[in-house]
């Protein structure tokens, strides 16, 4: 959903600003600007399409800047074209300004502003902020004053950031509901919407919380609250490797992604001890009282949260609500009070999560959530947070944040269910050390890639496939379709095993490629019962299973609730080499953004 970047400092920041845009090209692609300082006033650039368009641009240009803002754009207001793509500039285009979220009272403030004779260019809401500081700046001098005024005005998301020429060397900055952060150098600042932009330059990151806003000088970062008091915001250091966020010799991050799970989910299992309070930060005797879940997320995180669904009831045996974001949020829910609200989000910035959250935090419940990027706005507005630790992901196809998402549920679960008194000590501690070894289990997964990439060598011409799961692995099918659809744009549909006679078994025909996932377990026998269905049928059956069956690629043996962490990489490997071989846009598919701050 956009993202944002900004230098103030010492360095030519032409080349630090394009490397910033180059790594938030996963929030939105389909134009990009920079608003930079010369000596000679303001000057913006703009291309549509890639950041490498605007790369060109500003090579061609010689830029040569210590101050300037950018962004990549992902439309929402008004189609992707070089008049809407950001900076927008005020009327004397004195003034630039770039925004990530959406500011709902745009039309209203715009017709104002017509009238006060302001001319608009653009179709987009963000450019009624450059125009209101503009009129801001006709009562009061002072740029940060003006940003000020203007961002009282707005309602709606924004994360935003100007400049103006007639102050040179500040960049004013405010964030509410979308995320902004700043990196913090020496005699240098960094801004941007995500921490992998600025991290090969410093991991010295302060989170902006909403209602901030901040002035930025190469000297200084200065946060107020919109009342002008000043704000106290903790510098942390953020401990990711810059390397993981390169491509490092693979063809696509999403690739690379796939192959960091043994060290992603090595990392997140090593925060997970067998112990709730250490492992969750929940004590005991609160766990004790819990008696019920509701877990919300949306995309490949809703999935790992249907898969817990299954895992709780089975182990803990409390009833578990799981429902997408966007729905969950709408509800007239009659909130059960000792029910605990979990928020899966690899970003923690799904603004639907978000929703959802401080719906369930109104009505008085508890809040766990479960996030990848440390400070984020959903972990601040949780009463506990457990982080995956798999470092960025910039794929937009989501994968190693979702097999730490499922480690980090199914530790609950059976932390849960241990302190509740349904499984025993020794039930317990044969499961947990079964856990443990799921990163060397995922590693043996992934020694079969090449067999992987063989059988999709053999189905990827097809144009429609239907996964199939049962239980915890249910929500794997629907991953794995979610997986095939997003990056090469092929109909991909995920169904219960034994829902498959209920109606889409008519859609099966000769040659249909049909994958089942197939653990050992309770309902092994129902699934080669449906994969033999749709054998008969015609279809190219592929199985994934832990134990051996005909047609199958074999995964590691674990218990079947565990099963889904293992089964979902096959059906990663297979998206990514099925839409490999079609020449796809692997990383940055279309229509897509990785992390949807906007309703
Ligand atoms: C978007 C992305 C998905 C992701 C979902 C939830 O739709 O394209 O890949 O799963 O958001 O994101 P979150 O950051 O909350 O996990």
């Amino acid at each position: 959903m956009c993202g944002i970047v900004g230098y103030n400092g010492t360095k030519n920041c032409a080349g630090i600003i394009i490397e910033g845009l180059n790594k938030l090209e996963y929030r939105g692609y389909d134009s990009a600007g920079i608003a930079f300082e010369e000596p000679s006033g303001l000057e913006v650039l703009k291309a549509v399409g890639r950041v490498c368009n605007l790369e060109k641009l500003v090579k061609e240009h010689k830029v040569k800047s210590k101050c300037a803002i950018a962004h990549t754009r992902w439309a929402t207001h008004g189609k992707p074209c070089e008049l809407n793509s950001h900076p927008h500039t005020d009327c004397n285009k004195e003034i630039a300004v770039v925004h990530n979220g959406i500011i709902e009272n745009f039309a209203e403030l715009k017709t104002k502003l017509s009238k006060k004779g302001h001319k608009f260019y653009s179709e987009t809401d963000t450019e009624v902020v450059a125009h209101l500081i503009e009129d801001a700046l006709k009562k009061e001098k002072d740029f940060f004053k003006a940003f000020t005024s203007a961002v009282k005005q707005l309602k709606g998301a924004y994360a935003l950031a100007a400049v103006y020429e007639k102050s040179p060397g500040v960049i004013c900055a405010a964030k509410k509901q979308s995320p902004l952060v700043i990196g913090q150098g020496k005699g240098e600042y960094f801004l941007a919407s995500d921490v992998p932009a600025f991290l090969n330059h410093t991991n010295k990151a302060i989170f902006l919380e909403d209602g901030d806003i901040a002035q930025i000088t190469p000297q200084a970062c200065n946060i107020y609250n919109i009342e002008g008091v000043k704000q106290k915001r903790k510098v942390n250091t953020i401990k990711w490797n810059p390397a993981t966020a390169q491509k490092g010799g693979y063809k696509h991050f999403m690739i690379k992604e796939i192959f960091d799970q043994p060290q992603a989910t090595k990392d997140t299992i090593s925060t997970l001890p067998p112990d709730v309070k250490k492992a969750f930060g929940i004590a005991p005797a609160v766990i004790k009282k819990i008696k019920g879940l509701y877990i919300v997320a949306c995309g490949t995180a809703y999935h790992a949260a249907l898969s817990a669904k299954y895992v709780v009831e089975h182990f803990a045996k409390l009833p578990v609500e799981v429902e997408t974001a966007s729905e969950f949020k709408y509800r007239s829910i009659n909130f059960q009070k000792d029910w605990l609200f979990v928020a899966v989000s690899q970003s923690g910035e799904t603004a639907d999560t978000l929703a959802a959250l401080s719906n369930a935090k109104k009505a008085g419940l508890k809040a766990l959530s479960i996030c990848n990027v440390i400070g984020s706005t959903i972990p601040r507005a949780s009463d506990y947070t457990v982080y995956t630790h798999c470092g960025p992901e910039i794929s937009v196809a989501s994968t190693k944040a979702f097999t730490s998402q499922l480690a980090v549920l199914y530790s609950f679960a059976l932390q849960l269910a241990f302190v509740q008194g349904t499984i025993t000590k020794t039930v317990f501690d044969k499961l947990y050390k079964e856990f443990l070894t799921l990163p060397q289990l995922i590693e043996k997964t992934l020694k079969d890639a090449e067999e992987i990439k063989r059988l999709a060598r053999k189905v990827y011409k097809n144009n429609s496939y239907i996964f199939l799961g049962r239980n915890a692995s249910f929500p794997v099918a629907l991953e794995g379709a979610l997986k095939l659809k997003e990056i090469s744009y092929l109909h991909a549909e995920g169904f219960a095993g034994g829902e498959i006679k209920h109606g889409p078994i008519a859609i099966i025909d000769k040659g249909m490629p049909v994958i089942a996932l197939a653990p050992k377990g309770g309902l092994y026998e129902k699934m080669i019962s449906s994969c033999q269905e749709v054998s008969a049928r015609g279809a190219k059956l592929i199985v994934i299973s832990n134990t051996p069956t005909k047609n199958a690629v074999l995964v590691p043996y674990t218990n079947e609730y565990l099963f889904p962490v293992l089964g979902v990489i096959p059906l990663q490997l297979l998206a990514y080499y099925i839409s490999d071989m079609r020449g796809r846009e692997i990383d940055r598919p279309r229509n897509l953004a990785k992390s949807v701050t906007v309703e």
